[in-house]
């Protein structure tokens, strides 16, 4: 499961921006039934299948917002994926499951043991709230829309893990934003920020890349977040559908130019970017060592000792960081038991 996982992520980080291939999540996650072959949501074949299979409401919708101060200059962040019926109508306004509406996404991502190495900081780099805090918002966003995608649901893995529906969420949702990468298209089409497009222009752009027209919406004749819809087969790939409406702009509109960015207020900091040494195996200025010399600390970034561990906090915490296919990704032990440092690239837990 961990490196099904891992692997699924790299794949998804190593598709092109303009890609049309659908991203496939049933590799996240064996299913508990089998589900019959080919059938996508919101088709005929679909009707009375468990949801399980396909998602019970049918569509989903990448919601992505372009919005100043948050993050690149050159990148839509991500609102949200929501479910939606085949007819456009929206989920419940508080969520699908009670039992699984959280207020700790932050928390349940950095404890879930396959979330890989340098996932927070994708998520506060490209799911940021305009209002500062990104946890509140990522958990308005599972708790509204993420309960609501059936196929998630914890029955529906024979495996479950505690927070990989919550993982495979935002993992799902990210890799989405990034294969479907809404800047690149407009840009590849001579649409950049700072400009007045015709919004006609807009949609023709994104049709040509994507094979479907998009909502594009607007704030008072500006730009604000536009619209991909998908459904999903019982494979679990997203494959791009029509928009059910165009959105709310109109004729020449405002593209501009985004400026700054807000600080995350969630307890993850970013990591440095700078490329580790190729000689040994890379450390992050959040390392420490323990009082025999070893190291110790959540590492991230790239490393090229693999099989190497290292204790987040020796004899007290159950999180080790593992060196795995050359990055860094977080594990933990069993319940009850803690991380021990044995040299400077094993551990064990006891
Ligand atoms: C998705 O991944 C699963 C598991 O790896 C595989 O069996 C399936 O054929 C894939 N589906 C698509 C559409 O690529
Ligand atoms: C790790 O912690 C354990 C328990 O507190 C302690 O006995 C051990 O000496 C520590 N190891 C190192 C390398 O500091």
């Amino acid at each position: 499961m961990k490196f099904l996982t891992i692997a699924a992520s790299l794949a998804v980080a190593t598709l092109s921006a303009v890609s049309a291939l659908p991203v496939n999540t049933s590799a996240f996650q064996p299913r508990a039934l089998t589900c019959p072959a080919d059938v996508l949501s919101c088709s005929s074949a679909s009707s009375g299948l468990d949801g399980c299979c396909v998602p019970s409401m049918g569509l989903l919708l990448l919601v992505q917002q372009w919005y100043q101060g948050l993050g690149p200059s050159n990148e839509f962040t991500m609102h949200g994926l929501w479910p939606d019926t085949c007819s456009g109508g929206q989920g419940p306004a508080n969520g699908c499951d009670a039992a699984r509406v959280y207020t700790d996404i932050d928390t349940r991502l950095q404890n879930y043991p396959s979330t890989p190495a340098g996932f927070m900081d994708d998520m506060n780099t490209y799911w940021s709230s305009y209002k500062g805090d990104n946890n509140a918002f990522w958990a308005h966003e599972w708790s509204k829309h993420g309960t609501c995608v059936s196929t998630l649901a914890p029955k529906c893995s024979s495996n479950y893990v505690q927070d990989q529906d919550v993982f495979n969420y935002f993992n799902t949702a990210l890799g989405l934003r990034k294969q479907y990468n809404l800047y690149s298209v407009l840009s590849g089409a001579g649409i950049n920020p700072g400009s007045t497009p015709n919004v006609a222009d807009m949609h023709n752009a994104i049709k040509a890349a994507f094979g479907v027209d998009a909502q594009i919406n607007c704030d008072s004749g500006v730009l604000s977040e536009i619209w991909l819809f998908f459904k999903v087969n019982t494979a679990g790939a997203y494959v791009p559908a029509e928009a059910l409406t165009r959105g709310s702009c109109n004729g020449a509109i405002s593209y501009p130019v985004k400026s700054g960015t807000i600080v995350p207020t969630s307890s993850v900091k970013p990591t440095s970017t700078t490329k580790a040494s190729t000689t040994t195996t890379s450390r992050t200025s959040t390392s420490t060592s323990t009082p025999t010399g070893l190291p110790e600390g959540r590492q991230t970034g790239s490393c090229s000792t693999n099989g190497a561990t290292v204790c987040v906090k020796n004899g007290s915490s159950n999180q080790y960081s593992k060196c795995v296919s050359g990055t860094w990704i977080l594990n933990q032990c069993k319940t009850g038991l803690v991380c021990n440092s044995d040299t400077a690239t094993s551990t064990h837990c006891a």
